[in-house]
C-alpha cells in the first residue's frame, strides 16, 4: 500500500515548502516519492496568469475549472502509484471537507493510505513574508508590479477563507503543523514512513540562515594523491587554516557561527584558529574508500579494475570494498542535516569532498546522482542561503 500526503492550507501557508522538502528527504533516503501540485497543473493547462477572480468560491466557471485540474492531478497520482510510486505528495489547498471527501476516497478506492499534512499560520508576519519570497517570484506575477501582486494574491487568499475547513474528522490520520513549524500535532498516524515524516517535520523550519561548507585545507594525502587516511595538512593547507578566521570574518562581521568539523584531523587543524564554538561529528567523516583506503586512483585503477570501471559507471551507488558508497555518506548525513534544517544560526561545516557534495546536493536539490560529480575545489568557500523553494549560493576562494 502505498502512501498520499495530502496537502491542505490557505495559500502562502508554506505547503509547497514542505511538500518538496518532505519529498527530497524520501528520495534521499531511497524511496520513490513525487509531488504532484495541483497550481502547476492550472498553470500548464489554462496558463499561469489567473485573476483573483478565478479563485472565487462564488465564480461557478472558476470552480468547475479548479476541480478539473484538482482531478487530472489526482489521476496522475493513481497513476503514478499503480507504476510503483511510493510516496505521492499531493499539493493543493483542499480546504473543505467536501473536497477532501472525494480526495481521500479516491485514493482509499484505489488502496492507498492517505495522510492530511495540514499548515495553518496565523502569523500575519511569516504569511507577507511568505507572499514576497514565493509568489512575486512566481510565474502567477510574471508582468506584474510588485505591489499588485500583493493585492492580488491577499484577495486570492480571501477567497479562500471563506470557505476553510479545518481536518477535524477524528478517524483521519492527521499531521497539523502550526506556525511554520512551532507546533506539530500529529492524530492517527502509524508506520516508520509517516512517523518518519513526522521527526523531520519537527525539525523543518523557514527562518533565513547562513550556511558555510569548505573542504579542510590541502592535506598531506591530497599531495600525494592517496584515498581517505587521516593525513595532517601540507603547508599549503596550514597556510589556508591560517587565513580561515579572517575570510570567515569578512562574511559575519560580528555574528558567531557554530564551527563543525569531522572527526579527521585535517578538519580539525583547517579549523584549529577560529575563534568560535566548534563541535567534531563522526558523521561528516569522508567517505569510507575501505579496502582502497590509502592507495591512489591509478593503484586502484590497476589493482581492482572492476571495482574501478564499476565506480565510473555509477558513482552514486558504487560501494568500495568494505567501505561505503554516496548513498551511505548522505544516510549517514542524515543528523548533520535535520540539525542544519533546524538551526537558526550561521554554521560553517569543515568537511571532506564527498561530504560538501552531498550538503550541497540536499540544498540545491539537484539530481542525486548528479551529487558526486559536484565541482567542490580545495581552500573555496561555499556560502548557501536557504531561501522559499531553492537556496542562494555564492563561492569564494
Ligand atoms: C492553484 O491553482 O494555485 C491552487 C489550486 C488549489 O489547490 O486550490
Amino acid at each position: 500500500m502505498a502512501l498520499v500526503l495530502i496537502m491542505v492550507g490557505l495559500p502562502a501557508r508554506g505547503k509547497t515548502y514542505m511538500a518538496r522538502k518532505i519529498a527530497r528527504y524520501l528520495q534521499w533516503h531511497g524511496h520513490q516519492a513525487r509531488v504532484f501540485n495541483v497550481g502547476n497543473y492550472r498553470r500548464q493547462r489554462l496558463g499561469a496568469q489567473q485573476p483573483h477572480s478565478f479563485f472565487d468560491p462564488d465564480n461557478p466557471e472558476g470552480l468547475t475549472a479548479r476541480k478539473a485540474l484538482a482531478r487530472a492531478a489526482l489521476d496522475d497520482v493513481c497513476q503514478w502509484l499503480a507504476e510503483g510510486g511510493e510516496v505521492a505528495i499531493y499539493d493543493a489547498t483542499n480546504i473543505t471537507r467536501a473536497r477532501r471527501g472525494w480526495v481521500q476516497e479516491a485514493i482509499e478506492r484505489a488502496g492507498h493510505e492517505p495522510v492530511f499534512l495540514e499548515s495553518i499560520c496565523n502569523d500575519a508576519q511569516l504569511i507577507a513574508s511568505n507572499v514576497r519570497q514565493t509568489k512575486l517570484r512566481s510565474p502567477d506575477y510574471l508582468d506584474t508590479t510588485a505591489d499588485e501582486a500583493i493585492r492580488d494574491f491577499n484577495a486570492r487568499i480571501q477567497h479562500y477563507e471563506r470557505c476553510y475547513e479545518t481536518v477535524d474528522n477524528p478517524t483521519s490520520a492527521v499531521i497539523r503543523i502550526t506556525d511554520a513549524g512551532k507546533q506539530v500535532e500529529a492524530r492517527n498516524i502509524e508506520g516508520h514512513l509517516v512517523t518518519r515524516i513526522v521527526f523531520f517535520l519537527m525539525n523543518l523550519q523557514i527562518e533565513p540562515r547562513r550556511l558555510f561548507f569548505l573542504r579542510h585545507g590541502e592535506s598531506l594525502f591530497n599531495v600525494s594523491g592517496q584515498l581517505g587516511g587521516d593525513s595532517a595538512l601540507s603547508p599549503r593547507g596550514v597556510a589556508f587554516a591560517a587565513r580561515l578566521p579572517q575570510l570567515l570574518q569578512e562574511r559575519l562581521g560580528d555574528v558567531t557561527p557554530e564551527v563543525w568539523t569531522s572527526s579527521l584531523q585535517r578538519t580539525q587543524q583547517t579549523a584549529a584558529h577560529l575563534p568560535y564554538p566548534s563541535r567534531a561529528w563522526k558523521a561528516l567523516d569522508e567517505i569510507e574508500a575501505g579496502a582502497c583506503d590509502g592507495m591512489t586512483y591509478e593503484e586502484v585503477a590497476a589493482q581492482f579494475p572492476d571495482e574501478f570501471a564499476a565506480r565510473a559507471a555509477d558513482k552514486l551507488n558504487y560501494r568500495y570494498p568494505r567501505g561505503e558508497s554516496y548513498r551511505d555518506v548522505m544516510k549517514r548525513l542524515d543528523p548533520v542535516i535535520l540539525e542544519l534544517e533546524r538551526a537558526s544560526h550561521p554554521v560553517v561545516v569543515i568537511a571532506h569532498n564527498a561530504v560538501i557534495r552531498c550538503l550541497q546536493a540536499w540544498f540545491t536539490g539537484c539530481a542525486l546522482a548528479e551529487a558526486p560529480h559536484l565541482e567542490v575545489p580545495l581552500h573555496t568557500i561555499f556560502e548557501v542561503t536557504p531561501i522559499a523553494y531553492g537556496v542562494e549560493e555564492k563561492r569564494w576562494a
